[in-house]
């Protein structure tokens, strides 16, 4: 039995790097929700890398295909969605997300983004604003800087991920959704 089934979603948003996924995954399972990724649909749907895509078409494309995405997965109920690190960039993917989400933002600070990514970066095929940086806390900075704002301004609940268990952090979340939507 689904436990969520007819709830709103869980919608984790933040900088790359500070483990929507991996979070997003615990959730879900611990809970028998259904757990979808924007970057994993973006990449499935178009059978390419998110590196690909960015380095084919450019940066414009790759925010029109999340806006695509985040608007059509917007429509279910009961899932757990993480999200790409500038979905906060475009108001509309907000929009969207919150008509049946409550929207988590994981926040961190630089210094442990850095070194969650400092031994992965210039590996991974889906962080191609990082991927050739020269400096990688420079442009973590830059990045959360520029968007720091928008990232405040969309949670409607900020969860600090700071030296803390996966399970931990994924526990409070469920705890202030349970709150808001007691199951029966
Ligand atoms: C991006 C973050 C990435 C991915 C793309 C763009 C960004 O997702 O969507 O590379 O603009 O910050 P993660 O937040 O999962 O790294």
């Amino acid at each position: 039995m689904k436990k969520y089934n007819n709830h709103k979603n869980i919608v984790l948003i933040g900088m790359s790097g500070v483990g929507k996924t991996t979070i997003g995954k615990y959730i879900a399972e611990k809970n028998n929700m259904e757990f979808m990724d924007t970057d994993d649909i973006i990449v499935s749907n178009n059978n390419n890398s998110i590196d690909n895509i960015f380095e084919t078409y450019g940066e414009g494309y790759f925010r029109d295909l999340e806006r695509e995405v985040t608007e059509d997965i917007s429509n279910n109920k009961g899932m757990v969605i993480s999200t790409g690190g500038g979905v906060v960039l475009d108001k509309q993917n907000i929009y969207n997300l919150k008509k049946n989400g409550i929207v988590f933002l994981l926040s961190a600070t630089i210094d442990n983004i850095f070194d969650n990514m400092k031994s992965s970066y210039k590996r991974d095929d889906k962080r191609p604003l990082l991927k050739d940086s020269s400096d990688l806390k420079q442009s973590l900075k830059k990045l959360y800087e520029d968007r720091k704002q928008l990232y405040f301004s969309s949670a409607d609940y900020i969860v600090d991920v700071d030296n803390r268990k996966v399970s931990q952090i994924g526990d409070e979340i469920v705890s202030i959704f349970d709150n808001l939507y007691p199951c029966d």
